[in-house]
Parts: structure tokens; C-alpha cells; sequence
């Protein structure tokens, strides 16, 4: 018997890759809202309340835009907002995705690649983190000067599109942590700066672990942000990062902390954290 050649295969199905996502996602916000954003923000646990400052001109779900989930962290509302904060033209995140929630390194530094594409100077970014500086005290917000990214999810395979290395030392823009610390002292509530150690979770550490951050040299302790900063600067854009200390790490009183403290820790610190960020836009990004 004879066999009928096979059907002329059609090409392999090309998946779009992140960085088609991330010009599809800017292309859809960019149709939507005719302004080039100045800023991209990321705000973090308990920190969603800052959008508030920002005069929302478009906003869109998460899981509505290429590359981007909705988010599963508590008080992670998962909008896109497009708007004005202090009137400086931005595209802001209202929470973020992380690592523990199974999301590999690209999708945590996916927003930084759509803030780029958007065309944006500067990237400011938020978290709630652990007080391990026995002088950052609940309720204080540190400013993040350098950081060590313990999430674990960086690979060789993801890293090869960028350029190499950049030293995590560089990502805190100088410039900007001097606006914000003038800021802070005006108000007459100096910043701290520190050092963030981005961990796994989503547990919150053991004493020996907070143990081991002191010994380090860690200030505060978090689940976030240092993949983003990283991307940041790596892509030259220069960064501005805040943590808010939602409990104290003292190894040797540790009292309980569950995620809703945090998230009204972090809230009860909104009105200042908010302050501090429109004087530094009224200062750096005002036209
Ligand atoms: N550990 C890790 N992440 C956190 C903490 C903490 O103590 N507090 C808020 N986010």
C-alpha cells in the first residue's frame, strides 16, 4: 500500500516571549493614555493605599494586559493605574507579584521591562520589610541603599538577554536617596538608609535566620523588590526604593507577626512615605 506523503507541517506555533509581552502590554496602555509617564512605581504590601496621591487617569487589571497575573498577596489589588501623582505623568503598579507564589525571575521584573517600554526616567519602588536594625523601629520607613537578592529565582538562562554585570551596589540612584532624605528631614522625620535582603518566604523567619541577617549586616528583611531594582539598573534607569518597617526582628523577643499587621503597619505609615514621595517629584520631576 501506498502512503500519502504527510501534510506540509505549518511552522511551530512561536510563543511570544517577555519582551514581545512587555511591548504588547505598553502598546495597549500606551493607546489608552496619551501621556509618556516620567515614573514607574511599584507599590507594595499595605502600600496599594498610595495610589490615592495619584490622580488616575486609566487603570486595568493585571490579568488583563500581556505578562502580567493577578497577584495573590494580601492587599495586592493588582491594578495598572496611568495618572498623575504631584503632577508628574505615571504608570504605577498597585502590588506586585513574587517568587513565592511560583513566578520565576522574568515575571518578577516583568513591570520594570513595561515601564521601560512606557518610555519612563526613574523608577520608585515600595515594600513592607522586617526591622533586623534593632533602630528601625515599627512604623519607620527606610530608605534602601543596597541590597542581597536571596529569592533564589535569578538563572543564567534569564540573565543572558541583559547586559552583565551590574553590581547591586550601583542600583539606589544616589541623587534621588538625597532628594528623598532632605524631604524626610524637612518633614522633620529623617530617614534611615539600610540594607534590604530580598528572602523566599512566604514564612517570615526563624530567630536564628534574624540572627543571621544582624551578623550580615542586613537592616530590614522582605520578600521584593531587589529583582526589580536590579532590572532597573541594569536597564539604566535609576531607582528609588522605600521599605516599611511593619514589625521589629529581635531574635530575642519575637512577638507574633501575621500578615494583616503588616498590612496595617504599612498603612499607618502611608501618609508620611506619601509626603516624602511628592517632594522628591515635585523637586526632580516637575516640569
Ligand atoms: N520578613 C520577611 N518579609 C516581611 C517581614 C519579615 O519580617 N515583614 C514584612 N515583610
Amino acid at each position: 500500500m501506498r502512503l500519502e506523503p504527510p501534510p506540509p507541517t505549518a511552522p511551530a506555533a512561536t510563543r511570544p516571549t517577555t519582551r514581545d509581552r512587555a511591548y504588547a502590554a505598553a502598546a495597549r496602555l500606551k493607546r489608552a493614555w496619551y501621556r509618556r509617564p516620567r515614573v514607574g512605581l511599584i507599590l507594595g504590601s499595605g502600600l496599594a493605599g498610595l495610589a490615592e496621591a495619584i490622580d488616575v487617569e486609566f487603570d486595568v487589571a493585571f490579568e488583563d494586559l500581556p505578562g502580567l497575573l493577578a497577584p495573590t498577596a494580601l492587599n495586592h489589588n493588582g491594578t495598572v493605574m496611568c495618572g498623575t501623582l504631584a503632577g508628574v505623568p505615571v504608570v504605577a503598579c498597585g502590588g506586585r507579584l513574587h517568587g513565592y507564589e511560583g513566578h520565576p525571575d522574568g515575571q518578577l521584573r516583568f513591570p520594570i521591562r513595561l515601564f521601560d517600554e512606557m518610555g519612563v526616567d526613574a523608577v520608585v519602588l515600595s515594600n513592607a520589610a522586617g526591622g533586623v536594625n534593632p533602630a528601625l523601629r515599627k512604623g519607620d520607613v527606610m530608605l534602601m541603599t543596597d541590597h542581597l537578592d536571596l529569592i533564589g529565582r535569578q538563572s543564567l538562562t534569564e540573565l543572558r538577554r541583559v547586559r552583565l554585570p551590574t553590581p547591586a551596589a550601583d542600583c539606589y540612584c544616589p541623587r534621588l536617596c538625597g532628594a528623598a532624605e532632605e524631604a524626610a528631614a524637612a518633614i522633620g522625620r529623617p530617614m534611615r538608609r539600610g540594607t534590604y535582603a530580598a528572602l523566599t518566604g512566604p514564612t517570615y523567619e526563624t530567630r536564628a535566620e534574624y540572627r543571621l541577617f544582624r551578623t550580615l549586616s542586613v537592616d530590614a528583611v522582605g520578600m521584593s523588590t531587589a529583582p526589580e531594582a536590579d532590572e532597573a539598573a541594569r536597564r539604566g534607569l535609576p531607582v528609588l526604593a522605600f521599605s516599611t518597617i511593619t514589625n521589629e526582628c529581635d531574635p530575642d523577643c519575637l512577638g507574633e507577626t501575621t500578615g494583616e499587621q503588616v498590612v496595617d503597619a504599612a498603612a499607618a505609615a502611608e501618609p508620611y512615605l506619601r509626603a516624602v514621595v511628592e517632594a522628591v517629584f515635585d523637586r526632580e520631576f516637575a516640569d
